[in-house]
């Protein structure tokens, strides 16, 4: 019993495949096609691909079996290609026509390539087709109307290529079968055709970023299992289709944003269509942005579908308030109203929307505060209400959104202080409060935002205190924009913790003090403005480091010196410098800085130089002394009348003990000279300048009003080559006059840079130039103190131990009127006495000018 069945079975099976076999044969006969077809079919299909960089079609060879070919799926009855699946796979070339031979085909997938022929009309042969997909390559042409022979379509999917013409009315004779159209990205052209209305299953119709003109067709109606329908970025005209929509009660997606439709009764009212929604309870995302679509927000907005997330309407002309109902829509992630002309407050109720993600209120004409209920709103990455009319403080409910990753509240009329919660918001990618009119001083808890990767602006409010240090923790911020406010203080070096630096905008405060030098670290900076501060100092140099430098703006500042060069400094123009007065350089239409002259002029000049140097240097004292006998005789001094005036002013005020600790108490090792005179010690002052002390050696006497008065006239002396008398110190046993240092020490030691260690003389290393500069610079200091000077003084101890030389080998001559000075104090009440005292200064070293100082 058990064999007769095991027979029979087996006899079963044995017919079975026999007949199944004489089935296949007898197809592949009855057609003409076989696997056989479909391999040369390949091969031919291969033979048209210029550019296999994956090396996808390595295994399509004539000894292989078609099945095995990849890409291919066989059908398991008659052994025929099934599915031709090549996405993806960097193919290069065009679809060979031979593909029509593959009449089994369901599913021809070749997304994603850079196939660039038209779409071949044969495909039509593959009658069977359900699926094709085609998208995201490089297709020409029109679509053919041969495709409207694939009755059994569900799928197609041309999206992404270069589709020109119009949708063939054909394509929907028969389309009883099409679910899936997705034609977006072309450029498609002419009117969707009304028999779109023959496709009762079709559930998605993306004609998205065409070229499509005319309205909506009413049969749309037809196709009421639409769940996704996306006309944005056409030309699609007439009223918004609120009769086609009402019966698409399962639309989920419907995006109909940059068309060029209108809302109902001319564009001035929005409540049919929004009411035509009432159905569609699935809905999930609608987007009408960007068509000027005139009326209100209907007060029913809250009963949108339950599932509604994104509601996108911004760039209209929409008016009147923000419905509270809005707050009902608990699902919304993304609420956009921006660009419209909303007015009114921003309802509280927005809390209840609990799962907003992105709400976006800019640039409408709310008013009112912003409620603090919005920090309700935990979730909440990107809240924007710029460029509105909002008042009042910024809610300390604020710090409750720590998911925030954007935070605009710029251009309305926000008032009070930056709120300290603020830190807490620890993802801020991007701050701008700017154009507000916010008070008080930037609190340090902005240290925690270190997420600060792109911006944060701050400009334009009434911010002031000294720039928070916390700053430098924004080690990602790209951009810092702090302009127009009344921040003062310095820019302080940990700034350039700040290494992702763009921009810097420090512009329009009370910045005070010198740029710090390091601002040269700055790798990626690309603006850089300080523009009206009143910053100081000179110009880091280092700033021609930053090679990304575009922009430098450092106007309406007090900068002083020479502008740099190199990098930014060889571009700029003098519109980077204006209203800093005491800025030289080689930028055009800045003045340039005191050079010395060049060599041709000293050659033409160099005999004039000598011969007025020894002139007045020489002759000079003889008609000195020749004048002092008369005054001598007459028993008057002029001198006397010229020095009484205007004592005391702009002395500045310097006390013993501020130099006793700048020269570190008058420290020995601090000695830089010393003669019958006094003694002289360098000093650093505690704002850092250099000095030198001259500690006067004196008789005592109470003569403290007479020295100051001779110190007064003698800073009156101004000239280039004369050194300046930055004050006196005068005690009844102590007299000091404070001098700038000179770096370079005087000609003397130049001259004769060994003579302290015998080594004798001729070593020198002065050029014949400098040589000559500062016999030119002696020469033109005494024809000063002979000539111009508000009193006549008479040096009479010139000699290159009183030549000085600055950072520039400028000479500067010193000791005038030191003797002056020491006999005036000397003879208590001398003023009386004045001839006396410049007898005594005719004693000094007349006629003595000591060797080599030409
Ligand atoms: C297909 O390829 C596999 C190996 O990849 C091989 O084992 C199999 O025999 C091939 N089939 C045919 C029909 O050639
Ligand atoms: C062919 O592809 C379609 C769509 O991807 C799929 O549904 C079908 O199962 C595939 N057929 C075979 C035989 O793999
Ligand atoms: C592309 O093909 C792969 C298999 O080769 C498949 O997993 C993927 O889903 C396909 N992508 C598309 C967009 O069809
Ligand atoms: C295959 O297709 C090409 C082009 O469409 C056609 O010329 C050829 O006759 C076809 N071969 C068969 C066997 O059908
Ligand atoms: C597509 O192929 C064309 C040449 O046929 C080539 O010029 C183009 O750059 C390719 N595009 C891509 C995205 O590979
Ligand atoms: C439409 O296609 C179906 C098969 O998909 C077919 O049965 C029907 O006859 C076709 N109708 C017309 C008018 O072509
Ligand atoms: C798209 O097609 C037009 C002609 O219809 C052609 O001029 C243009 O170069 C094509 N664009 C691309 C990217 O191939
Ligand atoms: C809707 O479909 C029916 C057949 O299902 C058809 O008779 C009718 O004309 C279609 N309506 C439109 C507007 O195309
Ligand atoms: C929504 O459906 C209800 C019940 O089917 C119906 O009474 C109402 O008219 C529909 N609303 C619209 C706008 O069509
Ligand atoms: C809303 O969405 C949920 C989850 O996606 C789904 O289960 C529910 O059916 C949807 N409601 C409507 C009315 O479509
Ligand atoms: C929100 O919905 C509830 C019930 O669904 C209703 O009572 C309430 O009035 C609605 N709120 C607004 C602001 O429309
Ligand atoms: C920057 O300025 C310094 C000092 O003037 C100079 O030595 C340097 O060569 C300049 N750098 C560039 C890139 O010009």
């Amino acid at each position: 019993m058990v064999f007769k069945r095991t027979m029979f079975l087996l006899l079963l099976q044995n017919f079975l495949v026999i007949s199944s076999t004489l089935v296949s044969l007898g197809y592949q006969h009855h057609s003409g096609h076989s696997s056989l077809t479909d391999k040369a079919a390949l091969l031919e299909f291969k033979k048209a691909i210029t550019s296999d960089p994956t090396f996808a079609l390595a295994n399509w060879q004539e000894s292989n079996d078609v099945c095995n070919f990849t890409g291919v799926v066989c059908n398991t009855r008659h052994h025929r290609v099934a599915n031709l699946t090549l996405n993806r796979t960097g193919l290069v070339g065009y679809i060979s026509p031979f593909i029509s031979n593959l009449t089994e085909l369901l599913c021809l997938q070749l997304a994603e390539n850079n196939f660039s022929s038209t779409i071949p009309l044969e495909i039509s042969s593959l009658r069977r087709l359900r699926f094709l997909k085609l998208h995201d390559n490089n297709m020409q042409g029109s679509i053919p109307e041969s495709l409207s022979l694939l009755h059994d379509l569900e799928l197609l999917h041309l999206f992404g290529n270069n589709l020109t013409g119009p949708i063939p009315a054909s394509l929907f004779s028969n389309c009883s079968m099409l679910q899936n159209v997705d034609l977006s990205g072309n450029r498609l052209t002419g009117k969707i055709p009304p028999e779109i209305g023959n496709c009762p299953y079709l559930w998605t119709l993306n004609l998205y970023n065409n070229q499509f003109t005319g309205q909506i067709p009413f049969s749309l109606t037809n196709a009421s299992y639409m769940f996704n329908l996306d006309f944005e970025y056409n030309h699609i005209s007439g009223e918004l289709p609120s009769d086609i929509v009402v019966k698409l009660y399962r639309l989920v997606y419907l995006h109909i944003s940059y068309n060029d439709m209108v809302s109902h009764d001319a564009n001035t009212n929005l409540d049919p269509f929004f009411a035509s929604l009432e159905n569609c309870s699935s809905l999930e995302e609608l987007e009408m942005e960007g068509m000027s679509l005139g009326g209100k927000l209907p007060i029913f907005m809250g009963q949108l579908g339950v599932n509604l997330t994104n509601l996108v309407l911004n760039g209209n002309q929409i008016s009147g308030s923000i419905p509270p109902s809005l707050g009902n829509l608990s699902k919304l992630t993304n609420l956009n109203l921006s660009s419209n002309q909303l007015s009114g407050t921003i309802p509280r109720e927005f809390s209840g929307s609990s799962n907003l993600q992105q709400l976006i209120l800019s640039h409408n004409l709310l008013n009112g505060s912003i409620p603090k209920e919005l920090g309700n709103i935990g979730g909440l990455g990107h809240l924007d209400l710029s460029h509105n009319s909002l008042s009042g403080n910024i809610p300390e409910s604020i710090g409750n959104l720590v998911q925030l990753n954007f935070l605009f509240l710029n251009n309305n009329n926000l008032s009070g202080a930056v709120p300290r919660s603020l830190g807490r918001c620890i993802d801020l990618n991007k701050l701008d409060f700017s154009y507000n009119r916010l008070t008080g001083s930037i609190p340090p808890e902005i240290s925690s935002l270190l997420e600060i990767r792109i911006f944060l602006n701050l400009s334009h409010n009434l911010l002031e205190g000294p720039l928070p240090i916390e700053l430098s923790k924004l080690q990602n911020v790209q951009e810092i924009d702090l302009s127009s406010n009344k921040f003062n203080g310095s820019i302080f070096d940990p700034i350039l913790n700040c290494i992702a630096l763009r921009l810097l905008n420090f512009s329009d405060n009370a910045l005070q003090g010198p740029l710090p030098d390091s601002l040269g670290d700055f790798k990626n900076l690309e603006v850089f403005d300080v523009s009206g501060n009143q910053l100081s100092g000179k110009i880091p140099t280092t700033l021609n480091r930053t090679r990304t430098l575009t922009f430098l703006n450092l106007s309406y500042n007090n900068f002083d010196g020479q502008i740099p060069s190199g990098g930014i400094f060889d571009s700029v123009t003098n519109l980077s410098f204006l209203g800093n007065p005491h800025l030289c350089g080689s930028v055009p239409g800045i003045p340039t800085c005191h050079k010395k002259r060049n060599w041709l002029r000293f050659v033409i000049i160099f005999s004039v130089v000598i011969s007025i140097s020894a002139f007045l240097s020489t002759i000079g004292c003889v008609i000195g002394c020749r004048y002092i006998k008369r005054i001598l005789s007459s028993g008057r001094s002029e001198t006397v009348r010229k020095s009484t005036p205007d004592l005391m002013h702009n002395f500045p005020r310097m006390t013993y003990r501020e130099l006793s600790e700048a020269t570190g108490g008058f420290d020995d090792q601090r000695l830089i000279g010393s003669g019958s005179y006094g003694r002289v010690f360098k000093g650093v002052l505690s704002d850092g300048t250099a000095i030198a002390v001259k500690v006067l050696q004196l008789q005592t006497g109470n003569s403290t009003k007479s020295f100051n008065r001779e110190c007064q006239v003698l800073k009156r002396i101004r000239h280039r080559n004369l050194i300046r008398i930055i004050t006196a110190c005068s005690l009844p046993d102590f007299k000091a006059l404070v001098l700038p240092y000179m770096a370079n020490g005087s000609l003397d030691s130049r001259l004769y840079p060994h003579s302290e260690t015998g080594l004798g003389s001729g070593s020198s290393d002065l050029s014949l130039i400098q040589r000559v500069n500062i016999c030119s610079d002696i020469a033109e200091g005494m024809a000063y103190l002979h000539h111009h000077s508000p009193v006549r003084v008479i040096h009479c101890d010139l000699k290159p131990s009183n030549v000085l030389l600055n950072d520039e080998m400028t000479a500067l001559v010193s000791d005038f009127g030191i003797s002056r000075l020491v006999s005036t104090v000397g003879n208590a009440g001398a003023v009386e006495h004045m001839g006396n005292s410049t007898a005594n200064m005719l004693c000094g070293s007349i006629g003595y000018i000591a060797p080599g100082t030409t």
